[in-house]
């Protein structure tokens, strides 16, 4: 299977997460690339059987708290059609609806949602693997 993972990040703890989360797919014996959000090419996701793809959130006092700058990002990607996609991100306080609203957002380019976790920052390249594993066998039981 081919694995694409995509990040956005501004301080590094989603892009160590999704490191990590590399490191667990090739791990299960998977191929996997891993790509920031700006970088990422249509061919890349035309190759890949699943994606993870996540975000850090951001707070606004009147907004409540967003997966940051998805705004911008999430229309620039490439189609996601027909594409599985598991969603994570990292908070330092509590993610609130992020997740909703970027699996929402992600679905109006095509995805489908297929697992979502949020880490607290201080434990994301510990939980990487576990959120690996868990997508890995559900989505294998999907396709089975
Ligand atoms: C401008 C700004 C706003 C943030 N707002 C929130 C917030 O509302 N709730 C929260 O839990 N964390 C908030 N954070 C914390 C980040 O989401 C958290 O540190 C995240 O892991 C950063 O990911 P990164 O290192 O990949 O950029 C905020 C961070 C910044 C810089």
């Amino acid at each position: 299977m081919n694995v694409l993972i995509l990040f956005n990040s501004r301080q590094g703890h989603t892009r160590a997460a999704a490191e990590a989360m590399l490191e667990a797919v090739r791990g299960q014996g998977h191929d996997a690339t891993i790509k920031a959000v700006s970088q990422v090419r249509a061919s890349d996701i035309e190759q890949a059987d699943l994606l993870f793809i996540g975000t850090w959130v951001e707070g606004f006092i009147l907004f409540g708290t967003k997966p940051a700058k998805a705004a911008l990002w999430v229309p620039a990607l490439p189609s996601l059609q027909g594409k599985p996609v598991a969603i994570f991100c990292t908070y330092l306080f509590h993610p609130r609806s992020s997740l909703k609203t970027m699996g929402a957002m992600l679905e109006g380019r095509g995805a489908t949602i297929v697992g979502q976790q949020a880490f607290r920052r201080n434990r994301a390249v510990q939980g990487a693997a576990p959120f690996v594993q868990h997508v890995l066998r559900s989505f294998k039981q999907r396709v089975a």
